[in-house]
Formats: C-alpha cells, structure tokens, sequence
C-alpha cells in the first residue's frame, strides 16, 4: 500500500545550505534510501547521495536519520511513527561535499599512517602458520568493518572538536589496529603509534561508537580497553620496555 512520507533533506555544500521540505510517494517495506532515491527520481534530480550495495555491506549510505546515524539502506520506513517527518542530514563529523555526501578522506588518510600487517615466519612443523581459533575469532570480529564511519560520527572527540582530529584518529581506526595488534602472527609493534599519533588516551571510554556500530563490533571492550592496557604496558612496565627495546636492536 502507498503512502506519502514527508521527508527533511539537508541540501548545500562546504558554502553552507539547509533543510529543504518534501513530500513523497512511497510504498510498504521501502527503506529510508529507497525514499531518497524516489525523491531524487522525481523532484530532485540533483541530489547527492553516496550507496552502493543497498544490503549493509559496503558502508556508504550512512547519514544521520533523525538526529541518529544509520545505513540508509538498512533503516525500513515502517521504524518511524505513521505521519512522523524523516529529517536526513550528512553525517557531521566530516566536511561536506554536497547534500548528504561527505568526504570522509579523513579516515583513509589516519588509515595509511597504520604499519601493514607483518607475519613472522612459519611456526608449524609443516612449513604452514598455526592459529589457536580463539585468536582468529578474536580478529574475525574486527574484520567486520564495513568502514560505514558511523562510529567517528558520534564520537565526541572528534565530533565536537575539529582540532582534535590532529590527535586522535577515532574508533574506527582503533579497530583497525586491534586486528592487527591482537593477530598472533603479527611482529610490527605499533604500540608507540597508537599512543602518539593515533591519540588513544583521548578516548574517555564513553562507548557511543560502540552503540551506533551495524556490524555489532564491541569496538570499546574488545578493541580500546585492550588496547589501552597493552600501550600502558608499553608505556610503563619498565622491564616490558627494556624486552621492546632489546627487540628493536
Ligand atoms: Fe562502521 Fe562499526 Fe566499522 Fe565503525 S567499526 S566504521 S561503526 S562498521
Ligand atoms: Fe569515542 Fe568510542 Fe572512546 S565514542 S571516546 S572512541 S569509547
Ligand atoms: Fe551499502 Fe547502504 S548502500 S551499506
């Protein structure tokens, strides 16, 4: 059955811009994407909107739908109250480029800084790399990023600090290096980056990018607070310092 959905869309660029008003025809089961590209179709062709898959896997609609951060293409009409107006503006962390697109270069950028992974040599008999399965579910679950950003939108250190981009490079990013500091098979020690360029003593614990995550990675307590515990290990157990330096050579 069709209905008409009234919808709030944030319209502009790095200039500035607004919220424009619209009605549109839409039909049950459509997602909030699907809307936008209705409204796209048939009043405005203009519309800059960033997808891909429309299945939650490649992490590119993401906005904020009502004042929260969602996958456009995941959230289904029928989640708002009948009659309730859509409001949909850029995810704020990031400069705009133009309506709901924004340029995440940001976190690509933070992204290179991280040293690749590194496996040391084969530990089995066989020539082959041996892994306990706990430690391969252990980077399993970081590997789940679909690298949507929602969690560095709502991440207050970044969200309401512009200058602090300079010094802490968000959840995102320490989900990444989580995979590559708990993999077993890993020799880099990045440790000291985490600490100094990627800024982890900012993050105060608050868990907001854990709540917003769609692939339900725990990014505070399977990611930070690990992670924060081995930079303090690092950083302070000074016989874990003299083994790190006697290490480097
Ligand atoms: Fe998105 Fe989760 Fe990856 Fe953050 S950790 S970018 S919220 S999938
Ligand atoms: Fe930010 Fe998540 Fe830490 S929201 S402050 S990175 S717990
Ligand atoms: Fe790929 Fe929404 S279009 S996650």
């Amino acid at each position: 059955m069709g209905y008409e959905l009234a919808m709030r869309v944030w319209r502009g660029d790095a200039d500035g811009g607004g919220l424009q008003d619209f009605t549109v025809d839409v039909e049950e089961g459509m997602v909030v994407l699907d809307a936008v590209h209705r409204l796209q179709a048939s009043q405005a062709n203009d519309l800059a909107v960033r997808w891909n898959c429309k299945a939650g896997k490649c992490g590119s609609c993401s906005a904020e739908v009502n004042g929260k951060p969602r996958l456009m293409c995941m959230t289904r009409l029928n989640t708002f109250e009948p009659g309730e107006t859509v409001t949909i503006t850029p995810l704020r962390t990031f400069p705009v480029v133009r309506d709901l697109v924004t340029d995440v270069t940001f976190n690509y950028e933070k992204a290179e800084e991280v040293p690749t992974f590194a496996p040391g040599k084969p530990t089995g008999d066989d020539g082959h790399h041996r892994m306990a399965q706990t430690d391969v579910d252990r980077v399993q679950e970081f590997r789940k990023c679909i690298e949507c950003f929602m969690c560095q939108n709502v991440c207050h250190v970044i969200r309401d600090h512009e200058d602090k981009k300079q010094v802490f490079a968000g959840p995102r990013l320490m989900i990444r290096y989580a995979e590559l500091e708990m993999h077993p098979l890993d020799t880099n020690d990045r440790r000291d980056l985490l600490r100094a360029e990627a800024g982890i003593g900012y993050c105060n614990i608050t868990k907001c990018c854990t709540e917003v995550c769609p692939e339900h990675i725990k990014i505070t307590d399977n990611g930070i607070i690990p992670l924060k515990e081995r930079v303090v290990d690092a950083t302070y157990d000074p016989i874990a310092a003299i083994g790190r330096r006697l290490r480097r050579g």
